[in-house]
């Protein structure tokens, strides 16, 4: 899909009002994960060193319209200085006159972040006369939060009614590198979707179901498949509900052509502890006293070989709980897969790019996507309002 962008525009001495996404965990009053803010450095370096006087605006938490301290921006202003090697001038708000005498004040090349702006009610309701005060800032309007492009929220969507509009160099690369997936996915394309809950993927397995050749499942989400063939399960977790969608998707499955693999062993135990006593079992026989909370060796196995010789990948979803140490090795072994596949790797946001982090594979894939809810609703066909409004 092609977008209009930042490469299109003259940016030199103008107000430039971009939309990112530094929704970054903060504790004690620092950032304790910078990588959103790193995504978009690139971004900001762009418009910076072509003269641009770069206002930043974001959300951050849930405030719920109201201003609370705990989700104030302030931390990342800090943070984003450091990253960048010059101040971040900070707006004690993102409406009315502190924040139109910060951003009248902005020299070219100066960076300017806005405080929450879900501290106004008006954003997530898309509301116009909010928008119109934050439109005020900027001569020209970027938005390269793909992060919260599945909002339609006043600063990504109701804003483009009073701005010209571009994306962002991340707003781009994202929506390139997902949107090849669906369009144009080099074969074999293998999916790998994890994760506790079917119910949250519903709409990603049955868009992918018409793309790839294979979907490999993990997570909980597997005992669901498995229990709706008749498998016991033991204690592990299952969505009573959606055993006959289970069915379904497995029959869909079939209908298509598309492999559907579940995994054929799991690591399991009485509880999901640190200290938890595990043993591996086929997934036929697992005990009625115990769960699984990772997939096996042999499943790890069998979907390592056939991510290494795919030649599109997509990840979402860890194999188990791998925050705890017994759990690790399933989520673990597709993330070194991935690394090792020569063909197109793209790993999904949220806690998959946590492990993708935590494993040290994230500079070894294609790309990992900084949007959770976003990527998601991008590959179940939807279209993203916050991107709707960038198309060329
Ligand atoms: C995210 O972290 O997925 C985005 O920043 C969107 O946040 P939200 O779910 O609170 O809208």
């Amino acid at each position: 899909m092609a977008l209009r962008t930042i490469r299109d525009v003259d940016v030199q001495g103008k107000r430039v009002l971009m939309r990112v996404d530094f929704n970054v965990p903060i504790e004690d009053g620092k950032v304790l994960d910078d990588w959103r803010l790193r995504a978009t450095v690139p971004t900001i370096r762009y418009l910076t060193e072509r003269g641009a006087k770069l206002i930043l605006m974001s959300h951050l938490g849930r405030p719920k319209g109201k201003r609370d301290e705990k989700y104030s921006l302030r931390p990342v202003a800090q943070r984003l200085s450091e990253l960048l090697g010059q101040t971040v001038k900070f707006a004690d708000d993102c409406i009315g006159e502190v924040a139109e005498k910060a951003a009248a004040e902005l020299q070219p090349g100066e960076v300017l972040l806005l405080e929450n702006l879900r501290f106004h009610e008006g954003e997530e309701k898309n509301d116009e006369t909010f928008a119109q005060q934050l439109a005020k800032l900027g001569e020209i309007y970027v938005n390269d939060a793909f992060g919260a492009a599945h909002r339609a929220h006043a600063s990504v969507h109701a804003i483009t009614k009073f701005l010209p509009a571009y994306a962002g160099l991340l707003m781009e690369k994202e929506v390139t590198h997902l949107g090849k997936l669906l369009e144009a996915p080099d074969k074999p394309f293998v999916a790998v979707l994890g994760g506790a809950k079917v119910s949250d993927k519903i709409g990603v397995i049955k868009n992918l179901l018409t793309k790839v050749d294979a979907l490999l499942i993990g997570g909980a989400m597997a005992f669901t498949f498995l229990k709706a063939q008749g498998y016991e399960t033991g204690k592990s977790l299952v969505e009573e509900d959606k055993l006959d969608l289970a069915k379904s998707l497995l029959d869909e499955a079939k209908e298509k052509g598309v492999e559907l693999v579940l995994p054929v062993d799991f690591v399991v135990a009485e509880s999901d502890a640190e200290d938890a006593v595990t043993k591996v079992v086929p997934a036929n026989a697992i005990p009625a006293d115990k769960a699984g909370y990772d997939i096996g060796p042999e499943t790890a196995r069998i979907y390592a070989e056939r991510i290494k010789s795919a030649k599109t990948v997509f990840w979402n979803g860890p194999m188990g709980r791998f925050e705890r140490a017994p759990f690790k090795a399933g989520t673990k072994a597709i993330a070194e897969a991935l690394a090792e596949c020569p063909g197109t790797t793209v790993v999904g946001g949220g806690e998959t790019a946590a492990a993708a982090f935590e494993f040290g594979i994230a500079d070894k894939v294609t790309h990992v996507s900084t949007g959770g809810g976003a990527a998601l609703e991008l590959l179940e066909g939807r279209e993203l309002p916050g991107v709707a409004v960038l198309k060329a």
